[in-house]
């Protein structure tokens, strides 16, 4: 029976390029959707553009463009990407969409009238507001003290010092990142999705420990239900309220009958998918409201393990309560690291941009098969590694499997004018062993079981070689006699070929079209495998079906930029600067110095001393500070007086022959005094000012 499945990655922000972790969950999801259609099911396989909430909705002001504007250039560059890596979305929509609107506003209207008791609360909060900026602040733009360890500068809701979590309000000394402002206490009335209600509990308990998900999925998952000790002590109940309400200023959909307020962003993104899906079906005039209908109908979400609550708490529940239906999965993968997520390496930089990969001529299916040779059903990170990716392609798909079409088509063209010929029983005995594996291999992209199902196809391939070598077609080529068998011989690889190209279309979905196109035959899928090539069906002209990788392009791809690679030339190899590096220490004791912007208001010889300079500094504080440095050999005080530097402000004042010290102030030397490099007083960039901290 052929199912009708839908099928969906994760939105991405449109507030970026896709990078090489975007690909690879499109690709994972791809090569799903594409053995599903091989199967004869219908699928369709859609995304969209996450367009709405406050970073996106500042990037753009930053710009000074419109939000919509924003991410309509983000939208733009989507294409290369897509088509480039043979990615079969049959849609590619966006949040900001109408559909989007309308279908967040009525599933919100849906939860609230709720027949058995509305699943929204409304309550009034305390949060923090930016008085210059006249907005609300979101926790990530709200920065301050952390309240358990006093490291500086840490983000609203957790500690990156000590990972304490926290509310915004607790942060001490908090600044809005946006203005500088001493955020304001205000109270404003938020929406809140009831996650703690009983019947949402119960729900959610069942839904996400009744098997479907992947086992280490739903173990982490049953956490969250459980009253918990965090870390710092404090203990956190199970499932809290979800805030889902943001006010305006806000780049998002207004929620209804409440003017100003906004659906907060992951409220309406998951929402994305429903939308993006409608938006087809309304290209294609059909109706979505029957086609959510069909009881048969299956719904999967590819995402990475880093949103596994949205799409397995929240999700769920948004479509549960407003009386939708819920996915049938979520599969989870994890993270995608390069070359062992070196940082950078001298010879082959960092990271693996996708466009560069493509523009180098690289083979996108190299890439497709790397991965599919690399996941698993499991959430679990991958490396990408560039020796390992040569080794594989090379070897397996050239070596191993190309390597079959090429060992029989030229006697196939050459000696019997293209024909088939018939397959005596070795050959059929082994043709018999590939099939046989077909069911085995469904199973596996099934169960998203990809590097099995290559290595299980690999293995088939050996196979197919080693009945090659046994039978030498070469020899066989050069005794007349033997013209029959070297038929034999040839169209049982021909055969075979057919038959692992099959199994490996879902990932090599061009290189498969042109297979198709030499064997002169129609689209190969699982559903038509049985389907003989008949002795005397007439192939096409061999060409070559894929080059072997070359380390000088992966060499190229890694290549660090010209400025770094210049950079890294120049870099000496002697202690720098004249003396080792300190050793390494943690950001509670680099937090401890308070490094402040001061002005230099004045700047004097000190009689009676040929090294020191007496400076007069403001670092915004209300009193002028007097500070003595040992930088004359390398300054007349003229020069300075007038500009800003760096000055360590926390220090213990310092009684000397000529005065009290108040601080330091930072400048830069040469370990080995005996060189005449010189003094050099540490000046900041055009734009900071008096008082501001040095981080
Ligand atoms: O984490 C992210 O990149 C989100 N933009 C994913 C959203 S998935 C779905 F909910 F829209
Ligand atoms: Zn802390």
């Amino acid at each position: 029976m052929p199912r009708q499945l839908f099928v969906t990655t994760a939105l991405p922000y449109a507030n970026g390029n896709f990078h090489v972790g975007h690909i690879m969950e499109y690709i994972q999801a791809d090569i799903w959707v594409r053995y599903q259609r091989m199967m004869d099911h219908a699928v369709d396989f859609v995304c969209a553009d996450d367009t709405h909430g406050a970073p996106i909705m500042i990037a753009a002001e930053k710009a000074g463009i419109t939000p919509q504007q924003f991410v309509a250039n983000i939208a733009a560059g989507r294409k290369p990407y897509l088509d480039g890596f043979h990615i079969s979305f049959d849609n590619w929509h966006s949040t900001d969409g109408p559909e989007n609107h309308e279908l967040a506003r009525q599933i919100y209207r849906d939860l609230r009238d709720n027949p058995d008791g509305s699943l929204i609360d409304v309550r009034t909060i305390e949060q923090f507001f930016d008085p210059k900026k006249n907005m609300f602040l979101p926790d990530r733009f709200i920065k301050g003290e952390c309240p358990k360890c006093n490291a500086k500068d840490q983000y609203g809701d957790n500690c990156e010092n000590c990972g304490a979590v926290y509310a915004p309000t607790d942060l001490i000394n908090a600044y809005s990142a946006l203005s500088g402002a001493k955020p304001e206490l205000k109270s404003s009335e938020h929406f809140f999705f009831k996650l703690s209600d009983p019947r949402c509990v119960a729900f959610l308990e069942a839904w996400t420990q009744d098997g479907k998900l992947q086992p280490e999925v739903a173990n982490k998952i049953k956490e969250w239900f459980t009253l918990r000790t965090n870390p710092d002590g404090s203990t956190s109940e199970g499932l809290g309220d979800w805030d889902i309400s943001r006010d305006a200023p806000y780049f998002g959909i207004e929620i209804p009958d409440a003017p100003g307020k906004y659906f907060y962003v992951w409220l309406d993104a998951p929402i994305g998918y429903l939308a993006s899906l409608k938006n087809l079906l309304e290209k294609r005039g059909q109706d979505y409201d029957a086609y959510m209908a069909n009881p048969a109908l299956e719904q999967y979400h590819f995402i990475g393990k880093d949103i596994v609550t949205f799409h397995t708490l929240f999700w769920p529940a948004t479509l549960h309560f407003s009386g939708r239906k819920t996915p049938n999965n979520v599969f989870v993968h994890g993270f995608l690291t390069v070359n062992n997520g070196e940082k950078m390496s001298k010879s082959r930089g960092t990271g693996l941009d996708p466009l560069k990969y493509l523009r180098l001529g690289m083979n996108p299916e190299w890439l497709r098969y790397y991965l599919a040779a690399k996941l698993s059903a499991r959430n679990e990170d991958i490396d990408f590694n560039a020796d390992d990716f040569m080794a594989r392609v090379n070897s397996d798909l050239i070596g191993k499997y190309v390597n079959i079409a090429s060992r029989a088509a030229g006697f196939i063209a050459k000696r019997f004018d293209g024909k088939l010929g018939h397959v005596s029983e070795d050959g059929a005995a082994l043709l018999l062993q590939l099939r046989n594996e077909r069911v085995n291999i469904e199973q596996l992209y099934e169960t998203r079981e990809y590097a099995k199902a290559m290595k299980e196809t690999m293995l088939l391939a050996d196979r197919v070689n080693a009945y090659v070598d046994a039978n030498k077609p070469w020899d066989l080529a050069k005794k007349p006699e033997q013209e029959t068998r070297l038929q034999d011989v040839c169209t049982v690889c021909i055969k075979a070929f057919r038959i692992l190209t099959c199994y490996l279309k879902p990932v090599l979905p061009t290189l498969a079209e042109q297979v198709e196109h030499f064997l002169k035959i129609g689209p190969m899928s699982f559903a038509n495998l049985q389907e003989p090539l008949a002795a005397g069906h007439v192939i096409g002209t061999y060409q070559h079906l894929m080059q072997r990788v070359d380390a000088h392009q992966l060499d190229a791809l890694f290549e660090p930029p010209e400025p770094v690679k210049q950079a890294q030339d120049a870099i000496k190899t002697e202690a720098p600067g004249g003396e080792d590096m300190a050793p390494t220490i943690g950001i509670d004791d680099f937090a401890k110095v308070d490094l402040r912007i001061a002005k230099i208001i004045n700047c004097e010889a000190v009689e009676g001393s040929t090294k020191l300079l007496r400076l007069t500094l403001d670092a915004g504080e209300g009193r002028l500070r007097n500070v003595f440095s040992g930088i004359a050999s390398s300054y007349q005080p003229a020069q300075l007086v007038g500009k800003l530097t760096v000055m360590v402000a926390n220090l213990e004042p310092r009684k000397m022959k000529f005065g009290i010290s108040e601080g330091m102030v930072l400048a830069a030397s040469h370990a080995d005094g005996k060189t005449d490099s010189g003094i050099y007083v540490l000046e900041p960039v055009a734009g900071a000012l008096p008082g501001m901290r040095v981080h």
